[in-house]
Formats: structure tokens, sequence, C-alpha cells
């Protein structure tokens, strides 16, 4: 990893809905280890820290010896945080944090290609594993792209980028050429505006590691893990991923609706979250002058009840199209 520090967002938000920290934790995405550090310095017994990126367990060599036995690295993904955690010996956990999305180290790395900053290969990948954003961009239909890029990235021209991207096959390995391509179909940046390929960049990224879909398991596989009174921590950065935490409390929390004026909701499942927070918790001023990245952070948490988990139902959570039919939902 780069020597850029990460700096962890949100952090005395995500340990004043910790509070008091005490027991057993999982922290799905261990990253640089900013929020794992803090719940084992502020009174959690163990925490598990889960990354796919082969490249944490390098960074974390640089601190877990403070912790000795206290800390437990898991590779793998946070969608299977139920399996990890079981096969490490937590039959429940008192706490689960996700800090959603890539580090800022990722991000430095050209050789990662998150990037159309630096020129990089067209890899995007967090694990070594699976196909990378060049196998999309030279393998995938015009049609898969148009939908990526549409329901991933929000991006109005995705057919017209798509179009391009299969008219400049095969696109060299590189991000600079892709972000050329993708600019080349689309207005010019106007001062202040983010660059043309940044949706782009954003919808290949989470195709590549099935981020939303990742999300979803996440939440169930959390529902199942935490004992009565166990808290859920998620930190989100764009509306995709927002939408889908927000929709998942809701319902669970029996905040979710279902009926109308008419008729009352017709769904008597007891609540199996409490939520901590009416609303979303956002970043101070202070940090935002600290961590521009922090502006889009969302942060939302709720603590487990004891009544059992709901069924493991992804259709209400707002899923885009793709993930309901990889997560074997069909269409909505
Ligand atoms: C924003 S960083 C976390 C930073 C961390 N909270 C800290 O304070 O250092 C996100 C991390 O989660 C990892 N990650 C993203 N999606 C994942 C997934 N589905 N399963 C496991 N790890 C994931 C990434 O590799 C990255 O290291």
């Amino acid at each position: 990893m780069s020597d850029a520090p990460h700096i962890p967002v949100l952090l005395n938000e995500v340990l004043s809905a910790a509070t008091p920290v005490g027991g057993v934790w999982l922290d799905g995405t261990l990253g640089a280890g900013g929020y794992t550090r803090a719940l084992l310095d502020h009174g959690a017994e163990h925490v598990y820290g889960v990354d796919r990126d082969p490249r944490a367990a390098r960074e974390m060599a640089r601190w877990s010896a403070d912790y000795s036995d206290r800390f437990t690295f898991l590779p793998g993904t946070f969608g299977q945080l139920d399996t990890l955690a079981r096969e490490a010996g937590a039959t429940a956990l008192d706490g689960i944090v996700l800090d959603i999305g890539v580090s800022s180290m990722q991000i430095d790395e050209a050789d990662r290609g998150f990037s159309f900053q630096k020129d990089g290969p067209l890899d995007m990948r967090m694990s070594d594993a699976g196909p990378s954003a060049a196998d999309l961009v030279n393998g995938a239909s015009e049609a898969e792209l148009a939908d990526i890029l549409f329901q991933y990235g929000e991006e109005r021209a995705s057919r017209r980028i798509a179009q391009a991207i299969v008219a400049a096959r095969p696109v060299a390995d590189s991000t600079l050429r892709l972000a050329e391509i993708v600019s080349g179909v689309l207005p010019r940046q106007k001062p202040g505006q983010p660059h043309p390929a940044t949706r782009s960049f954003q919808a290949l990224r989470i195709a590549v590691n099935e981020e939303l879909a990742e999300l979803a398991r996440a939440l169930l596989a959390a529902e199942q893990m935490l004992r009565p009174g166990g808290v859920l921590i998620v930190v989100t950065f764009h509306s995709l991923e927002d939408r889908i935490v927000k929709r998942f409390l809701a319902d669970r929390s029996g905040k979710g609706g279902g009926g109308n004026r008419y008729a009352p909701p017709t769904d008597v499942t007891p609540p199996s979250f409490e939520l901590l927070n009416r609303k979303a918790v956002t970043a101070s001023k202070d940090e935002l002058e600290r961590n521009p990245r922090s502006r889009s952070a969302k942060l939302r948490a709720a603590r487990r009840t004891d009544a059992a988990a709901h069924p493991a139902d992804v259709k209400g959570l707002g899923l885009p199209r793709l993930d309901l039919i990889q997560l074997g939902a069909g269409r909505s």
C-alpha cells in the first residue's frame, strides 16, 4: 500500500454509535485499520478484521503486534462475514462496522487502476481475483456496458459511451485511454465540475467488485450474526449504497411503511433492529475542513433486537436490476 495515510472518516461518530464499546466486534472493511484500532483502544475485547484486499495484510503488519491476540485478520469479503466469523470461532457478535468503498490508499496506487488522474492498468479489483475492468471494457456486450454505466454510474449518456467503447475495441489496458474515450463523447468539463469520466469509472468499479450485491449480503449476514443488543454501523459514500442501508434498516425496524392510508401494513414481523439515528449522520464542519473525502460520507446505525432475523429478501432494498439478477431475486 502507499505511504499516504488513510484518514478514517466519521471516526468519532462511529465510536459514539458503538459506545459502550465492549465484547467481540467485526470490522468488515479493515483497510488501514483505523476503525479496528479505535475499537480496540476503546474497550473491544476482540476485533475480527475482514478485507478482500491482500495488501491490507501488509498494512496491518505495521500495527497489529500492539494488540497481540485481541485482533484476528480474516481475508475475504464482507458479504461472507457470517461464514468467516463462524469459521474463526465466533458464534455471535457484539458489533459490526462497515466503511464501504475503496480506501484512499487503493485510489492513490496507480497500478490498481481506480484513477483516471494517473495512468494505470484497467484493473479496479479490490482483491486479486475475478474479472477486471479490462475484461468488462473489452468483453461485455454494448447493452451490458450501457446497463452498468446507467445503473451503477447513473450516467445519462450510458448508451453513447458504451457505443464509443465498443467502437474503440480493443481498448488499450490504460485508465487514461478509457477516460479519453469517455470524455470524447461527453460535453467538455466546465470549471468546478467533476471529470466527465467520474461516473463511468464509479460504475465499472462497482460492477467489477459487485459492490452493491456485497453490501446487501453483508446486511443480511449482520442480522444473523449480531446478538440482541449488538450494534450495526455502516458508513457509505454515495446514494446507491446509502439507499440500500436506509431501506434495509427502515424495513427491519418497522419503519419501512407498507400498506397505505386506507389499509394498515400487513407485515407484522417483529422488528429485528432499532434505529440509533433517525437520519443519517454526516461529517462535522471541522472534519470537512480536515478531510474533504468525508463530504459524501453518511453513517447509519442500529441496535439488534431479540426478535428473529427476517426472511433473507433483498427485493425491497432498491438494488439495481443487475444485482437482483445476480442475487437470484430476478426482476423487480
Ligand atoms: C474505505 S476503506 C476502509 C478504511 C478503514 N475503515 C480504516 O479506517 O482504515 C474500505 C476497505 O474495505 C475493503 N473492502 C471493500 N469492499 C469489500 C468487501 N466486499 N469485502 C471485504 N473488504 C472490502 C477495501 O479493500 C478497503 O480496504
